[in-house]
C-alpha cells in the first residue's frame, strides 16, 4: 500500500494554542533546586539565582507557560513560606516528594522573575487541599494587586513594587487523589467556593482551572462540568505513558525491549481516546468550547535511575520518549478546538525533562529537541488533512506507523510534521498539497533519528541524539515524495 497525505493548504480548522507546548516545574527532586534554581552565591552562573544555561534553552524553545509549584507539592504549599529574605523563610519538609529539606528559597517572586526572564505567562496552582479560602484569596492579591492593600504593601516590602500579571490559576491539583483524595461533587463544590475570591484585579484576567480528571475517570469530568462548568475557563486532564504498571513496575527508561516499545506507543497514543471522550462530555455542557482542556500533566513515567532517590523521580529520556512527544503533539493539534494548554512532566531533571543536569553541566534532552522542531506550530492554523498511511505491526498487535499534523503560520509558512514509530520499517511518503502551486513548493526541515531505540544523550556524549536535516524528500509537479526512516521524527517548512 502507498502511503499519502492530502493537505488542504486553504482548510484551516482551528488555531493551534502556543500554550500547548507549555511546561510544568515542581518542587520535586532536583527539579527547581539544582535544575532551574541554583542562588546568586552559586558559582554556576546564574541570573539572579536562575541558571544562566537552562534559562537559555528554555528561551530557544519559545517556552510559552509555566506551571509551578506543583503538582502534589501545590496542595502542601503555603506561599507565605516563600516570601521575604531569604534567612526568615520556613524550612519544612517535602513529604510528597522524598522527605528532603524545602528552604522555601525559590518561591513567588522568584517564580515570577524565572516567568519574566523566559518570557512566558505564569500558571500558579493553588493549595485547595491543606490550604484556606483566605489563603489562596491573599496570593492573588499579593501578585496582582496595584494600590494600596495589605497584600500589595507587603510585596512592596519585600521589593516589587508593580503587581505582576497572573494569566493562569488552578484551583488545587489531583484533587482526586494527592490533593485531597476528595469525590467530585464534593470538589465541584469546593472549587465554585474557593474560585470565587480568586479575583480579577485592575486589568488582570485570570483564566481559572479546575482539577480535572484522572486519566479515563469521565465521571468527574461529568460532574465537573455540570456543577461547575459555568465558572471555570479551563478543566484539567492528568494522564502519563507507562509501559508497565505504576505500583508494581513502569519500566526502565533505557533498558527495554521491543515490547515494550510498543507498549509505550500504544499507552501515548491512548491520548487520543481520552481527549476525545473527556471532549465529548465537556461538549454536552459547553457546546462551544469555551471551556478549555488543560492537559497540564502528560509525558512517560518511568522506573527511576538506578541508585537515585525514588522519591526524586529521575529518568533518561531516549527516542522512545521523542517520540511519545511527538505523537501527542500530533495529537493535541487534531484537538486543537478543544485543548487549550498542555504542560509537559516536568521541565528539568523529573520525568520526561527537557534538560538534565549535573553540577554546572546541562544536557538537552531527545524531547527537548522535539520542542524544539515543533515549535513552529505555535499558534498557528491547524490545516485539515487526509491520508492513508500504513500500520506498525508487532506481535500480531497493530498501531498507525505515522502521524501526522499540518499547519499555516502567520506568514502563511506551512509546516509539516510526521512521526514514524515502527522499529525498522521506513515509509515512503506521498504528499499532495491542494490550495498550494507545485512551484511554490521548497521543502526545508529537520529530523530526530537514532541508531538503536533507547539511544540518548549523556554528559560524556551529549549530541548522540540531535536533529539533523532532513534531506529525504524531493519536489515535483504532483507534491512531495519523501522517506521517513524508522523511529523518527521530521518537521518539513513546505513553501
Ligand atoms: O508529576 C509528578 C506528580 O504526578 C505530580 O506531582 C502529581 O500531580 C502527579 O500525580
Amino acid at each position: 500500500m502507498s502511503n499519502r497525505i492530502l493537505i488542504n493548504a486553504d482548510i484551516s480548522q482551528a488555531r493551534i494554542s502556543k500554550h500547548i507546548y507549555g511546561h510544568f516545574a515542581e518542587h520535586l527532586g532536583r527539579c527547581i533546586y539544582e535544575g532551574i534554581w541554583v542562588g546568586e552565591e552559586s558559582s554556576i552562573p546564574n541570573t539572579k539565582g536562575i541558571r544562566k544555561d537552562v534559562l537559555e534553552a528554555l528561551r530557544a524553545i519559545r517556552i510559552p507557560v509555566l506551571r509551578w509549584p506543583g503538582g502534589c507539592f501545590a496542595d502542601e504549599y503555603h506561599w507565605k513560606d516563600g516570601i521575604g529574605p531569604y534567612e526568615r523563610r520556613k524550612r519544612m519538609v517535602n513529604t510528597h516528594w522524598g522527605g528532603v529539606i524545602e528552604n522555601n528559597h525559590f518561591g513567588t517572586h522568584e517564580f515570577m522573575l524565572l516567568c519574566e526572564l523566559l518570557e512566558c505567562e505564569p500558571y500558579i496552582c493553588g493549595n485547595v487541599g491543606s490550604g484556606t479560602v483566605q489563603e489562596m484569596s491573599e496570593w492573588v492579591e499579593y501578585m496582582t494587586f496595584d494600590g494600596e492593600s495589605p497584600m500589595a504593601n507587603w510585596r512592596e516590602e519585600n521589593g516589587r513594587e508593580k503587581p505582576w500579571r497572573l494569566t493562569y490559576f488552578g484551583v488545587g491539583n489531583e484533587n482526586w487523589g494527592c490533593g485531597g483524595h476528595m469525590r467530585p461533587e464534593y470538589y465541584a463544590d469546593l472549587y465554585r467556593r474557593y474560585q470565587t475570591y480568586v479575583r480579577n484585579y485592575g486589568n488582570n484576567r485570570i483564566f481559572k482551572i479546575a482539577g480535572g480528571a484522572n486519566v479515563d475517570d469521565y465521571n468527574w469530568t461529568e460532574v465537573l462540568m455540570k456543577h461547575a462548568g459555568g465558572l471555570m475557563d479551563g478543566l484539567s486532564l492528568h494522564y502519563y505513558t507507562i509501559p508497565g504498571d505504576f505500583w508494581l513496575g513502569k519500566g526502565s527508561a533505557l533498558d527495554f525491549d521491543t515490547d515494550e516499545w510498543f507498549a509505550t506507543m500504544k499507552r501515548a497514543l491512548h491520548m487520543d481516546e481520552l481527549i476525545s471522550r473527556h471532549g465529548a462530555i465537556m461538549d454536552k455542557y459547553d457546546p462551544d468550547k469555551r471551556v478549555g482542556l488543560i492537559i497540564d500533566e502528560w509525558g512517560t513515567w518511568f522506573d527511576v535511575e538506578p541508585g537515585t532517590n525514588p522519591g526524586f523521580l529521575y529518568q533518561q529520556n531516549s527516542i522512545r520518549d521523542a517520540l511519545v512527544a511527538a505523537l501527542h503533539f500530533n495529537i493535541f493539534h487534531k484537538h486543537a478546538d478543544r485543548v487549550h494548554m498542555t504542560n509537559i512532566a516536568q521541565t528539568v531533571n523529573v520525568l520526561q525533562a527537557m534538560i538534565l543536569t549535573e553540577g554546572d553541566n546541562m544536557i538537552l534532552t531527545p524531547t527537548y529537541h522535539i520542542f524544539d522542531m515543533f515549535k513552529v506550530h505555535q499558534d498557528a492554523e491547524l490545516l485539515s488533512v487526509e491520508s492513508t498511511l500504513g500500520n506498525f505491526e508487532h506481535q500480531g498487535q497493530e498501531l498507525p506507523q505515522v502521524t501526522v499534523s499540518a499547519s499555516k503560520d502567520h506568514e502563511g509558512r506551512i509546516h509539516l510534521s510526521l512521526v514514524n514509530i515502527d522499529l525498522g520499517q521506513e515509509a515512503e511518503i506521498y504528499v499532495e498539497v491542494r490550495g498550494l502551486d507545485a512551484v511554490e513548493l521548497q521543502p526545508v526541515g529537520r529530523i530526530l533519528t537514532a541508531k538503536h531505540m533507547n539511544d540518548h544523550n549523556t554528559f560524556e556524549q551529549p549530541n548522540t541524539v540531535a536533529p539533523a536535516p532532513f534531506e529525504q524528500v524531493v519536489a515535483d509537479k504532483a507534491g512531495l515524495k519523501l522517506r521517513l526512516p524508522a523511529m523518527s521524527a521530521v518537521t518539513l517548512c513546505l513553501n
